[in-house]
């Protein structure tokens, strides 16, 4: 790949952003294999930030303009919301909880929520902590990694945070990739808390994933 640039997020980029969500949605490979519907899936990891922060959102694009990668981020996150009418809306009216290639995924899902309530570990649905109330989504299709575009992104990200005085960045990603959790550190972030359980998804192998909370104060030493 050549040259990859970085540049605010435009409406016309939308589908560019859903198809790499998509085509990276497991810990930087397809998730189709688990979960096939990008639909639902975009609408779920990369719509809320498209549709309600675009101002927020940073992509990265080839020497066609085309997006093969983005930054999708948000100052407040107890901004960011779910609706319930949107999860119905896949869930019932687009058949998901039938449907062969997504229906195992979302009643591991019911009924690992149903384990951790028995438990009373019900995970958050959100990470509202004042000393990081700003958090990310990081994604580069293959071609796009390893050539410092996910180091641009994020600095030119917290670069803004900081001018702007917020007071900390957060990120879960998956406590099993090894290469995120690295570039995550390379970055500035720390491990913040023990990693948790996922809900419904699940390796090849039928083993459990983990969620890892990494947490960065932005009134530290600038990593760039
Ligand atoms: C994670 C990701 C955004 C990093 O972007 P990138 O452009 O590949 O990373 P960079 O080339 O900017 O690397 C920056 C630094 O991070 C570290 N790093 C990046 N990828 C790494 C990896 N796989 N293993 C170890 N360290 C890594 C290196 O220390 C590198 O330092 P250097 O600049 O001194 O070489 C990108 O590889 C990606 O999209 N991966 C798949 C999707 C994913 O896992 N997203 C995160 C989900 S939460």
């Amino acid at each position: 790949m050549g040259a990859t640039r970085i540049r605010p997020y435009r409406a016309e980029d939308r589908e560019g952003v859903r198809a790499v969500c998509f085509t990276t949605g497991y810990m930087g490979d397809p998730v189709a294999w688990q979960w096939r519907d990008r639909e639902s899936f975009a609408d779920l990891f990369s719509g809320w930030y498209t549709d309600h922060a675009p101002e927020s959102a940073l992509v990265a694009v080839d020497e066609d303009d085309q997006v093969v990668g983005y930054l999708l981020g948000c100052r407040d996150t107890t901004q960011v919301t779910l609706p319930p009418r949107l999860v119905a809306h896949h869930l019932v009216r687009r058949g998901l909880l039938v449907r062969p290639g997504t229906a195992p995924v979302v009643w591991r899902t019911i009924g690992d929520l149903v384990v951790a309530a028995t438990r009373r570990r019900l995970p958050p649905s959100q990470v509202v902590d004042d000393r990081w109330p700003a958090h990310l989504h990081i994604d580069l299709l293959p071609a796009a990694r390893g050539d410092g575009t996910g180091r641009r992104l994020m600095t030119r990200w917290l670069d803004a945070l900081r001018e702007e005085g917020v007071a900390g960045c957060h990120l879960v990603t998956w406590a099993e990739n090894d290469g995120a959790v690295a570039f995550f550190e390379a970055m500035g972030f720390r491990r913040e808390g023990a990693r948790q359980p996922m809900l419904g998804l699940r390796s090849p192998e039928g083993l459990r994933h983990h969620s890892q909370l990494m947490v960065q104060p932005l009134d530290g030493p600038v990593v760039s």
